[in-house]
């Protein structure tokens, strides 16, 4: 097992081809899967042929960036990934954030912890100026736990989407955290953006 790092409950590490039946577990919630493709599951193919080998790519073409699969450290199981990648139309200093869990684990958490660690580690260890991430206006979940992350509302803004589900006419948010805030919360104590030695590894 390829660990990238640890948390107190949480152990984020690489994805292999043995985690095929992981992810098509993941996504055949059709809860999960609610916010992103309105409830459609992933298939099996397409995991295996095209998901699973681009999350491959990105250990081989970024150090520090990547979709690290979620593994609780009590019972060892499959929770869900985080991903932290180059934002595609900004420069490699600046991250993107997301995750997706399995519906077990939801409320106890798990994102906004492996979240906060890995923002750590982005910061502190790789370079990383600017993590952004965004998601639907109505998606009050991953909102918060954007906030709980440390992350600031930036702007609304509507894109097209390929799934239309309620609440998709409000369009989506964008949050991002500046590297120089992150340090100034981190130098005054305060919660909400990662305490050090959160992030291990
Ligand atoms: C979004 C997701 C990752 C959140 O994971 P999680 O581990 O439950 O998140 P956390 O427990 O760290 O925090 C969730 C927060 O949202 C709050 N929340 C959850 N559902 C909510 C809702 N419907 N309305 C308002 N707040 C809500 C929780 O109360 C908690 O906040 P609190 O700690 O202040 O009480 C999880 O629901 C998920 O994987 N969903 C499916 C995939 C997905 O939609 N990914 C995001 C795509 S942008």
């Amino acid at each position: 097992m390829q660990v990238f790092l640890e948390t107190r409950r949480l152990v984020l590490r690489r994805f292999t081809m043995a985690d095929v039946d992981n992810l098509v577990s993941l996504d055949a919630d059709p809860d999960v899967m609610h916010f992103v493709t309105g409830g459609m599951p992933t298939a099996r193919d397409e995991i295996e042929n095209e998901l699973l080998p681009g999350f491959l790519d990105y250990y081989e073409q970024f150090e520090g960036y990547g979709f690290w699969a979620a593994i609780e450290k009590a019972t060892g199981e499959f929770l869900g990934w985080f991903h932290f990648r180059p934002r595609e139309e900004a420069g490699p200093d600046e991250a993107e954030l997301g995750y997706r869990l399995r519906k077990s684990a939801w409320g106890k958490g798990y994102a906004t912890e492996g979240s906060r660690a890995l923002i750590s580690k982005g910061f502190t260890d790789f370079g990383v100026q600017r993590v952004v991430a965004e998601t639907m206006v109505v998606h009050e979940a991953s909102r918060r736990v954007m906030e709980k992350a440390g992350l600031t509302l930036v702007r609304t803004f509507h894109q097209p989407w390929p799934y239309p589900i309620e609440g998709d006419e409000l369009g989506d948010v964008e949050y991002a955290l500046d590297r120089a805030d992150w340090e100034r919360r981190q130098q005054a104590g305060r919660a909400g953006a990662g305490t050090p030695g959160e992030a291990r590894g």
